[in-house]
């Protein structure tokens, strides 16, 4: 036992005395010791890491959002010559201005003199803004600020309302309450897998909810509602008449104009009938559609319209870069649409990434606003 005793001790000596005799090639400059070497890289690592991520966050959130642009686009129609000014139809887009109010207000004032510094002798013929020109009640006052900061169109101004005109949401409950509609969705397909087929989807199961996120609209839950009734009378009052499922015939025939601008109420809160906006259209006449949300490229009405002016998306509002927009917030639009210009069918479609924005962050998908030439 004794002499057991003594090899154990022995052994615990000869371990205590290996640390001290480690070779001195092991010791960095400063003489940490070795071990300590990873544990700096890896500190070093998630500090850079961590700097990187705030500098993103505070670029996403103080500066993308404030860096407006205004962007100019061309819509050529042809077949509209003798129906458009020889020198076109300028049409300035405003959208999404998502108006809060309140703590916001200062924020939101900051935009709206950097648009007055860009739109400073702007000549143009109309101004439309399509949709959710406030997020909550309170936002209306910096409505009207956006509205007298440009400079007065030559022909009228006209607007669409967009969901968040109608609603408020709990943004915030949308992923717990997607992740509960697809586990039942889930459960259910569950049922009809073999156990192999139940192991290899719970694999990807988190992968799959990503992707069902990603393209599916956010299911924030419905809070309350705006004052819809305020709003369009406050904008009439101003001069902007809402086009709520109908057309205005745009003719002066002095200057060779004859043209219809239509709206549609929006596509996810409102009542939309495309066939009500079109109804007093005759065959053959130009039309220009507002329409909030791009999901009504999907309305079987559409060959009969030939541009459609609309935002909702806000670009994706957060583009991962290799990955693309995080969110488009639409059924029927693909990805890669989600803002600016494209053809469907014969129907020319344009997506503002508007100037506002619920959730105060943007990267990689700037706030715009646009200035639509329409040209034979
Ligand atoms: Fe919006």
């Amino acid at each position: 036992m004794t002499e057991m005793n003594d090899m154990i001790g022995s052994a615990k000596v000869e371990a205590r005395s290996i640390s001290p005799t480690q070779p001195a090639t092991c010791l960095p400059d400063g003489g940490a010791p070795a071990r300590h070497v990873p544990l700096l890289w890896g500190a070093g690592l998630a500090f850079a890491g961590g700097a990187l991520t705030a500098g993103m966050l505070g670029y996403a959130l103080l500066i993308e959002p404030m860096d407006i642009r205004l962007e100019r686009l061309t819509i050529r129609l042809p077949h509209a010559a003798a129906r458009l000014p020889a020198g076109g139809l300028r049409i300035l887009q405003l959208t999404d201005s998502h108006f809060h109010g309140g703590r916001r207000t200062a924020r939101e004032r900051k935009k709206i003199d950097r648009i007055a510094d860009l739109t400073r002798d702007l000549e143009y013929d109309l101004l439309v803004h399509t949709g959710d020109f406030i997020h909550f009640d309170a936002g209306l006052e910096n409505v009207l600020r956006l509205l007298d900061a440009v400079p007065p169109p030559r022909l009228g101004a006209f607007g669409v309302f967009g969901n968040h005109d109608y609603t408020h949401y709990a943004m915030e409950e949308a992923l717990p309450r997607m992740w509960r509609t697809y586990r039942a969705e889930e459960r259910r397909r569950d049922a009809g897998r073999n156990p192999v087929q139940r192991l290899a989807a719970a694999g990807t199961r988190w992968l799959r909810y990503v992707q069902y996120v990603r393209n599916t609209p956010l299911d924030g839950r419905r809070t309350g509602s705006n004052n819809t009734e305020a709003l369009t009378v406050a904008l009439a009052e101003w001069g902007m008449t809402v086009l709520h499922n109908r057309a205005l015939h745009l003719h002066r025939p002095d200057e060779r104009l004859d043209l219809y601008l239509a709206g549609v109420d929006d596509v996810l809160e409102g009542r939309p009938h495309l066939g009500d906006s079109l109804s007093a259209i005759p065959d053959g006449a130009p039309v220009v559609l507002l329409s909030h949300n791009p999901d009504i490229i999907a309305s079987p009405q559409l060959p009969y319209v030939d541009v459609v002016l609309s935002g909702h998306t806000h670009g994706g509002q957060i583009v991962v870069p290799f990955w693309g927009p995080a969110h488009t917030q639409v059924e029927y639009l693909a990805r890669e649409n989600v803002s600016g210009y494209f053809r469907q069918g014969r129907t020319h479609v344009y997506i503002s990434r508007g100037l506002g924005e619920g959730i105060p962050l943007r990267f990689r998908a700037g706030p715009q606003i646009t200035l639509i030439h329409l040209t034979a």
